[in-house]
């Protein structure tokens, strides 16, 4: 029997922190057949390719090399991570001139090998990052994936279930708008297995209050704030997040997820990348699922819309 399969390629842009630590969880959960480092400091995705081949024999056949952008060619999926991040007490906002002017630079390189795959973008402010992928490939939308609030949607599940005491999976909720500061919780659609998470509250869990609910959201919203103060940067999650993203892309799972991509009058909103339910599949965003909103969410989203669209206006002027 012969395999003519070619080989599935994912090419990883900036090897810091949440570069390296999504190339571990790639290889960890077998999800790609090749996967190419690139970063500005070359000998370091030498190590980390020569570091991350040595772990393949206690998982699966994966391809690690050190890279060029000319690699980018054959590539399903380019992922970028580069950039600079928060400092403490920095906004992702803070970084926008720094990382678009970086960002130019990546997309039209990786643009100039012939890329016609799907980027997936990290870096910070991620929607505004995600829309300038978009304007400067010249790719089709669903083409230009931005990690949106994939991770705060995690956040806020994760803390649910911890209050609850239920297990995350069956904590159906999710965050939407900017990654960043004027994101919303939409409590309208939050449930706890089949239970509105209200019925929920009056049936099971008397003692639990608004305010309660409340502050758990405040702690998803500034959770980066917390990591950062301690740790100087937040890497884990979101990259198991990416890899997340990277497997429903690659195996066509089409699974919802709250990622930024760009709105055309969905939310009565257009022309900017922000954080919603969104049906991702191997041709990228399938489908935009628009949810149904309570008056109070859709102001918090076109706030947080306005907020963006202010913050990108200097880079597309
Ligand atoms: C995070 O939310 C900093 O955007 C990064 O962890």
């Amino acid at each position: 029997m012969t395999v003519n399969k070619q080989p599935s390629r994912v090419v990883v842009i900036g090897t810091g922190n949440v570069g390296s630590s999504y190339a571990f969880s790639l290889i960890n959960q077998n999800i790609a057949d090749e996967m190419v480092l690139i970063d500005l400091n070359k000998e370091k995705t030498e190590g980390d390719a020569m570091d991350l081949n040595h772990g393949v024999p206690f998982g699966a056949p994966t391809k690690i090399w050190a890279g060029e952008y000319a690699d980018c060619k054959d590539a399903d999926i380019v992922v970028i991570t580069a950039g600079a991040n928060q400092q403490p007490g920095e906004t992702r906002l803070d970084l926008i001139e720094k990382n678009a002017k970086i960002f130019k630079v990546i997309v039209n390189s990786v643009m100039d090998s012939g890329f016609d795959g799907i980027f997936l973008i990290a870096t910070n402010p991620v929607d505004i990052l995600s829309y300038a992928t978009w304007k400067f490939s010249g790719l089709p939308m669903e083409r230009v994936i931005g990690s949106g609030t994939i991770l705060d949607t995690a956040r806020f599940r994760f803390m649910l279930g911890d209050y609850f005491g239920i297990d995350v999976r069956n904590i159906h909720g999710f965050i939407m708008g900017e990654h960043g500061d004027t994101e919303l919780p939409v409590w309208s659609q939050t449930r706890i297995g089949s239970e509105h998470v209200s019925r929920y509250m009056e049936k099971y869990k008397p003692d639990a209050t608004k305010e309660d609910l409340d502050k758990i959201f405040v702690n998803v919203r500034d959770a980066a704030y917390h990591i950062i103060e301690r740790k100087g940067a937040t890497h884990y999650a979101i990259a198991m997040g990416l890899a997340r993203l990277t497997r429903t892309i690659l195996r066509n799972e089409h699974s919802i997820l709250t990622v930024s991509t760009l709105l055309n009058g969905e939310y009565g909103l257009d022309d900017l990348y922000i954080g919603v339910p969104a049906i991702v599949s191997r041709n990228g965003v399938e489908r935009i699922v628009e949810t149904d909103l309570n008056e109070k969410e859709t102001r918090q989203l076109h706030h947080s819309a306005q907020v963006l669209k202010e913050a990108m206006k200097p880079v597309f002027e």
